[in-house]
């Protein structure tokens, strides 16, 4: 192995961080490349900075480099001399073939109702039906014979969100395009005890606080993180920065569609044409309007505000500017902000200049991001992939591992073998 150094790097001129962020030391087998990704993943979006050794080898090393990017996590490999802690992601090579982790415990495993197959769905029940620590109970869909790029298990599919929640699972992963029906099973799940995971931000946006509400009555976990930010841990930074301290600012990017379409007038696309490539791309839907028109940026806004105060302003009263091809937009590099200023009381959708903003300005594709300020000062940001279905489907499986961390079965253990983290507080 090369002789690294695990220290923070200097830099003439440069501010000093004002507090320094733990490190999580992972120890990974790069021949598991989606294993390994998530387990980087679930650190990275606590905030934490990851040195992970990584065995396998150096093609495996490569997948590992390759299945972050495709979840927005950019890692690096650093040289003979170079610090660890320069970038967010640190890998070193490890030995060629991988020692054997601790043996799981006997365990049952967690029954998921899932309602949706679409392109957070279909990936998250991809990944459930690969693990044994799962059990799919059952599918909602609205269209059983609609072509999938992913197989239902015969005998799975729901088409009645009360038959869904009646196979008793321990778990609904809700991730539907209709927010009534989506919020109506949120609410029917958590009174009966079952945990949530949601990737829904319109079913979430209308009344947050009623839904914590009844997860608190209840007893049972509700998590959405996918629901802002897609793979880019927007929800955990917001809360990183309220446990700091009052939040008094928040500035992101939450809408990949719209990114992506001002990345491609920027490079001189007609708007029709930016648009259909964001379709073919998978991240505008056949009706992009909730997106054109900041309503999606709107919802999201509205649970980052709920995070940082216990309470949101409605979707409804965030006033909202629409991108659309006669649309009069600032010069230079635009993007949609999403701002909430909590000394000033207001909260919006708009096109603004971002020229020379380190954090926005070179925003490429569908990239989400978000700048949090505390009343004394401090800025906590993050980037990260959207929209799609890899990402999206990352954050939902972090919130599943999270949940199984803690779920409380016989023994303690539910047969969970992540790796444990070594954290140090530089
Ligand atoms: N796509 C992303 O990148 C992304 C990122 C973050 C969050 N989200 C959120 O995640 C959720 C799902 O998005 P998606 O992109 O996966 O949508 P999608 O591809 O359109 O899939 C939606 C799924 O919901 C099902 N469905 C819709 N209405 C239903 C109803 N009334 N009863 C039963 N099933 C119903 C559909 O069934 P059929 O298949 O039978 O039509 C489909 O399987 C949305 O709330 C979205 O805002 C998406």
């Amino acid at each position: 192995m090369p002789a690294v150094f695990l220290c923070r790097p200097t830099v003439e001129g440069a501010p000093a961080p004002a507090a320094a962020e733990p490190v999580a030391l992972l120890q990974l087998d790069a021949g598991q490349p989606a294993d390994a990704a998530s387990a980087v993943y679930r650190e990275f979006r606590r905030g934490r900075r990851v040195v992970a050794v990584a065995s396998g080898g150096a093609t495996a090393l490569g997948s590992l480099v390759t299945a972050l990017a495709a979840i927005g996590v950019v890692a690096t490999r650093p040289g003979h001399g170079e610090t660890l802690l320069s970038d967010d992601v640190a890998l070193l090579a490890g030995p060629d073939v991988a020692t054997d982790g601790p043996a799981a415990g006997p365990f049952r495993p967690l029954r998921i109702a899932l309602a949706g197959c679409g392109v957070v769905g279909g990936g998250v029940l991809q990944r459930l039906l690969a693990d044994p620590r799962f059990e799919v109970v059952g599918v909602l869909v609205r269209d059983p014979g609609k072509r999938r790029d992913v197989v239902v298990p015969k005998g799975l599919v729901r088409l009645d969100p009360a038959a869904l929640l009646a196979r008793e699972p321990a778990v609904l992963v809700e991730a539907i395009s209709d927010p009534s029906t989506g919020r109506a099973l949120i609410c029917a799940a958590l009174t009966r005890g079952v945990a949530v995971v949601s990737a829904s931000k319109q079913a979430l946006a209308g009344d947050l606080t009623t839904l914590t509400a009844l997860a608190r009555t209840s007893g049972s976990p509700l998590l959405y993180s996918a629901s802002v930010g897609g793979g880019s841990p927007l929800i955990e930074t917001v809360r990183r920065a309220r446990d700091h301290g009052a939040v008094v600012r928040i500035e992101a990017v939450l809408n990949g569609t719209c990114n992506f379409i001002l990345n491609r007038l920027a490079d001189g696309v007609t708007f029709d044409a930016a648009l259909d490539a964001a379709r073919v791309a998978g991240f505008a839907e056949e009706d992009p309007s909730a997106d054109l028109t900041g309503l999606d940026a709107a919802a999201k806004l509205s649970i980052l505000a709920h995070e940082a105060l216990g309470q949101g302003p409605t979707v409804d009263s965030i006033p909202r500017d629409t991108l659309a091809a006669d649309a009069v937009l600032p010069a230079g590099r635009v993007r949609q902000i999403a701002s909430l200023d909590l000394r000033a009381g207001t909260a919006d959708i708009a096109f603004r200049a971002v020229e020379g903003d380190g954090l926005f300005a070179d925003l490429p594709d569908e990239w989400n991001a978000l700048r949090v300020e505390t009343a004394d000062g401090r800025v906590f940001t993050t980037r990260g992939r959207g929209a799609g279905r890899l990402p999206t489907t990352e954050a939902v499986w972090a919130d599943l591992n999270d949940l199984l961390a803690v779920w409380p079965y016989q023994g303690g253990c539910n047969g969970h073998t992540d790796t444990d983290p070594l954290i140090l507080r530089l």
